[in-house]
């Protein structure tokens, strides 16, 4: 039996303030929440769309260590650069709100006494790993291992990256501290634990059997395993000192578990929407006419509200905390509606590898809009016609530039520049009317007619790669009547007819102006400005007179730009660039040598010199023949460098060169020095210049 719904409440996965986002995180909750919300708002529905930054657990410290500064600035940091990223590419939240606000600190705390009150939440005293050098029990993120189930020997205590099981730390093998690097010792301390099995019935009920038709089956299958493998409790605090605190006397220096409180972000998050818009004052919240006479309490309408559709979009490494933990949760407090739908995706792959912003083979949202900054719907289309639905996908490089330019350019752009041009052409820009129909122009209009439901169709069965390629379809019916009809050829010998044609087309172009507003909302308003035509609803969409005969077009800008070879080429050479220095960066350096005295050094007598020549040596690949202006003399070196530099690369530079060594033959040849290298950690070698041009001679002490 389907429910009917009043209101809908979209929530999209809050990420963690603790680095740069990347584009595999859009393509698995963002960019598909925000083609749903702007559809539904299309469409008439009381819709809030809610989000923000997720700034607790030991992920924002232990980032704060490596970057030596404080969790605070961290997440200062990293909220301002996410939430940057997300408007800059069209992300329609209604708010992006912040897990460190008091209002979310407030919601967690009386959520937590809610559960504890009523005795839902046990407690236990059990030994958990201890850091002694660093005086701090080691949770979550502060503790690596080795993966019980598949090996990864970087496995964080909850969760393993690699194969994306849900971890405790006792279950890590070799588990070691991220803070101190060494072995952990076990220590007693008590917890609050909220005890899932007591709910599997209600979860059997509630999933098993009322979602096996409507949930993806990669979130189904999930929730099933987990069911059947047989629920334990699962501590809901932590002891750590950044975090919300544990609203109980008897738990001092403890914090609530990060993933307890991130998930009731959706409800601060909603609660403070409405207390923004309540006093006119917006700190978080985008503005929205329609709520203006909102009240403080609505937002118990969005989240208490048996009529309210509550939909959470995330990564398929979210389900279990969105399917079960969460769900629990909300459904013991008795008071709140558990999700309807959570349409998780797969992960997306970049260039046959996974995406990993640490192994620096990710393309960061930032990234991408410093390199391409206007076009946000570029990326847009490439990740929603690739997106991981049912199982993992992958993004290239080359099916980026080949969906911009074989078909944001030659199909949708083509359209829409062949129907206006010609108009401004042949009828001075304003739209022509529309007579005597032929049997091409009904075949034209019956197939536009059918778009808009066809659409709406993928969308709202959360199938967007098939919603997205339908909208590039209707496009396609518009270059196909074109091209069936010729507008072109006919001008000189019935503009009636080309008046018709162009009608038509523009009415095609009229309706794809509101159908791609979810998927490509910044095309969209280019083409509605250069169309004259206002905000439609969809279900105007698809209707063969949306633009008035006689109404003027405006401008008309191309809608995009062919993406070259060289401009891709770049990007790869980046990744790979990236990929490597993030690899030389986590090995370690050459163990230290054994200390020496300062007179031990002074002896060396160290100094710029200017290669005057270099020329290789007959029979010997590695060595060329160098005439070194060493401030003293001209004096010839013999250098082991031939494998990694040509002579005419040597030639002119400054180098550094130890000019005290006793000379020796080489080859024959004596040799009077010798040029210091710097040897990178993969074995290459790079020349050691000052930083800008000194006298040859000059001494290095
Ligand atoms: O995986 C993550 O990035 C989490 N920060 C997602 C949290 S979603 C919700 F619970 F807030
Ligand atoms: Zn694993």
């Amino acid at each position: 039996m389907t429910k009917s719904f009043k209101r809908y409440t979209v929530t999209a996965a809050l990420p963690y303030a603790n680095g740069p986002k990347h584009i595999g995180h859009l393509a698995g909750a963002y960019i598909p929440s925000d083609v749903y919300v702007r559809y539904l708002r299309l469409t008439g529905q009381d819709v809030i769309f809610v989000c923000g930054s997720d700034e607790h657990g030991t992920a924002i410290p232990n980032q704060a260590l490596k970057e030596n500064t404080t969790p605070r600035a961290i997440i200062d940091k990293y909220d301002d650069l996410i939430r940057t990223c997300f408007e800059h590419l069209g992300m329609s939240f209604d708010i992006y709100h912040r897990t460190s606000e008091p209002i979310h600190h407030q919601t967690s705390q009386e959520i937590f006494l809610s559960l504890y009150n009523k005795g839902l939440l046990t407690e236990e005293s059990s030994e958990q790993y201890f850091d002694p050098e660093a005086n701090v029990f080691l949770a979550d993120r502060y503790i690596v291992g080795t993966c019980p189930k598949c090996g990864h020997t970087n496995a964080y205590g909850d969760q393993c990256e690699k194969c994306g099981s849900t971890l405790s730390p006792r279950e890590l093998i070799n588990p070691r501290s991220t803070l101190s690097g060494k072995s952990p010792v076990l220590k007693l301390t008590k917890h609050w634990y909220l005890p899932l099995e007591n709910y599997e019935p209600w979860l059997r009920e509630w999933i098993l059997k009322s979602h096996q038709e409507d949930w993806k089956p990669n979130v189904y299958g999930q929730c099933k395993s987990w069911i059947e493998a047989g629920l334990q409790p699962r501590a809901m605090t932590r002891d750590l000192d950044w975090g919300i605190k544990v609203p109980l006397k008897e738990a001092e220096g403890k914090v609530l578990y990060v993933w307890f409180d991130a998930p009731i972000g959706y409800i601060s998050a909603t609660r403070a929407l409405f207390e923004e818009v309540h006093s006119g004052q917006l700190k978080f919240a985008t503005p929205r006419r329609d709520l203006g006479k909102a009240s403080k309490d609505d937002w118990k309408k969005y989240w208490q509200g048996s009529d309210t559709r509550l939909i959470h979009f995330i990564g398929k490494d979210n389900i279990v905390f969105h399917c079960i933990i969460f769900p629990v949760m909300l459904h013991a407090t008795g008071e709140y509606i558990v999700p309807d739908n959570v349409p998780a995706n797969e992960f997306m792959n970049l260039e046959g590898d996974k995406m990993s912003t640490s192994r620096g083979w990710s393309i960061e949202m930032h990234e991408y809009l410093a390199d391409f900054p206007d076009k946000p719907d570029v990326l847009r289309y490439a990740l929603l016609t690739n997106l991981p639905e049912a199982k993992d996908s992958e993004f290239t490089w080359k099916d980026f530039q080949a969906k911009n330019n074989n078909e944001l350019v030659a199909i949708l752009g083509n359209f829409i520049n062949r129907a206006v041009v010609l108009t401004q052409k042949y009828f001075e820009n304003k739209v022509p009317l529309q007579k005597n129909l032929q049997a091409v122009d009904k075949k034209a209009l019956e197939e536009l007619s059918q778009y808009p439901a066809k659409i709406a169709a993928s969308i709202e069965t959360f199938r967007f790669r098939e919603a997205t390629a339908n909208l590039m379809d209707l496009a396609r019916v518009g270059n196909k009547y074109l091209a069936e009809t010729e507008p072109w050829k006919l001008a000189k010998t019935d503009l009636n007819r080309v008046g018709t044609i162009l009608n038509i087309a523009l009415q095609i172009a009229a309706s794809l102006s509101v159908v791609c507003e979810p998927f490509l909302p910044f095309t969209a308003r280019k083409l509605k400005d250069m169309l004259g035509v206002g905000e439609l609803p969809w279900e105007q969409a698809g209707q063969p007179d949306l633009l008035r005969a006689g109404s003027a077009l405006y401008d008309a800008p191309l809608l995009f730009e062919k993406i070259e070879d060289a401009v891709i080429e770049a990007q790869i050479k980046k990744l790979l660039d990236t990929k490597r220095t993030m690899e030389l960066a986590s090995q370690p350096a050459a163990p230290a040598k054994t200390e020496i005295s300062f007179d031990d050094f002074s002896k060396l007598d160290v100094r710029i010199g200017t290669i005057l020549k270099a020329e290789r040596v007959d029979k010997s690949k590695k060595l060329l023949k160098l005439q070194v202006d060493t401030g003293l003399d001209v004096r010839t070196v013999m250098s082991g460098i031939a494998e990694h530099f040509s002579p005419d690369q040597v030639e002119g530079k400054q180098v550094t060169i130890l000019v005290n060594l006793a000379p020796r033959k080489i080859m024959g040849v004596e040799s009077q020095g010798m040029i210091l290298m710097a040897t990178d950690k993969d074995g290459s070698l790079k020349l050691i210049s000052p930083g800008e041009q000194v006298s040859p001679g000059s001494v290095i002490s």
